[in-house]
């Protein structure tokens, strides 16, 4: 069964096919980071702008890489939320154009779900019931899954999302944007020598990084000659120490079969290996190119959605705060 996954949440147009929720045969992205670089982070209404003008080439390069053509299609799986509402409108209307056009069901998807799907294009054979950490740009999340569509949410950020404080503490440090990429490597350059301060929350499974981005904040003002490569490679070990650390516990508590790592932050190096060497559990975490946004693991997610009967209508609405739930 090949499903077009369409993605167009942020600032990533993209499209793919995908086969069977697990075989990948095109994903195609035309990334705007450049665009939107020059403002120092995301402009919404440039990105949907922007969408728009790539949506339809960037479909076409998905289902000519796959090979497919319309009647090889089982369904068009969209990103409807969370996200930008403008950005999230053009993915979802050429999705509802095609699925009305060609008479193909529509299935609505939602971004988080979306990146947990990721590890099911890995090639492992995943084995319920598992803990995801979905970490981007707006979530950090500890969702404990039972089986398809089975999400229990376990713990999430209080404040900033573990992205979104890579990007502001690469902006304190004047580092550029994107602020994971950047924060990686400066931090190669550094020593992880200076005291950050990691929130813990106690007896909750719940994350924070204002407080280490606000003592960076203290720190960077109170030290004109800093070394920002030091700062940046402090700031990383405090933030992977907490994920990390939070991550095995929850799993020891829920005793697990393996732990799964998602989201853009998932393409953090240390992280990826801090989590690998320090967990007793088995560790799957997708590529990099399948960590930040993408739209093969909407069609990934979007199959075992199709399978278990959930599919759309033309109704389907973007929802720019869509929660994780059950389905
Ligand atoms: O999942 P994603 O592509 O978009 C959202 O759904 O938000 O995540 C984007 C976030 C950004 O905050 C970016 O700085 C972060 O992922 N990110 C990283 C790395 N690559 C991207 N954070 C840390 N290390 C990285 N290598
Ligand atoms: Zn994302």
């Amino acid at each position: 069964m090949k499903i077009l996954g369409i993605e167009t949440s942020c600032d990533e147009t993209a499209a793919a096919v995908v086969e069977d929720g697990t075989k990948m045969l095109s994903n195609e992205i035309a990334s705007q980071v450049e665009i939107h670089a020059r403002y120092g982070g995301i402009v919404p209404e440039v990105a949907s702008r922007q969408h728009t003008l790539s949506i339809i080439p960037i479909i076409r390069a998905a289902m000519r890489k796959a090979d497919v053509g319309w009647d090889d299609l089982s369904a068009i799986a969209v990103t409807h939320g969370p996200g930008l509402a403008g950005s999230l409108l053009t993915g979802v209307n050429a999705a509802k154009a095609i699925a009305l056009a060609r008479n193909l069901p529509l299935v609505g998807v939602n971004h988080l779900e979306g990146h947990m799907y990721a590890n099911w294009l890995t090639g492992n054979e995943l084995k319920f019931p598992l803990i995801c950490l979905i970490v981007s740009g707006g979530h950090s999340d500890l969702v404990l899954m039972k089986g398809h569509g089975d999400y229990t949410l376990l713990g999430r950020t209080r404040d900033d999302a573990a992205g979104e404080a890579f990007d502001k503490a690469a902006r304190l440090l004047g580092l550029g944007y994107p602020g994971g990429p950047v924060i990686q490597k400066a931090a190669e350059s550094g020593k992880a020598n200076i005291p950050l301060p990691k929130s813990w929350i106690k007896g909750t499974n719940d994350f924070s990084f204002s407080g280490i981005k606000s003592s960076l904040l203290r720190l960077v003002n109170e030290n004109k000659d800093i070394n920002k490569n030091d700062f940046a490679a402090s700031f990383q070990a405090a933030v992977v120490d907490v994920l990390v650390t939070k991550t095995i516990d929850v799993a020891q508590e829920y005793n697990v079969c393996q732990i799964l790592l998602a989201g853009g932050v998932a393409a953090n190096k240390p992280l990826r290996e801090t989590l690998t060497a320090r967990s007793p559990f088995p560790v799957i975490i997708p590529p990099f190119i399948l960590c930040t946004d993408n739209a093969a693991m909407i069609a990934a997610c979007g199959y075992f959605r199709f399978r278990a009967g959930h599919t759309s209508d033309m109704a389907l609405d973007v929802i720019p705060n869509l929660k994780l739930a059950a389905v």
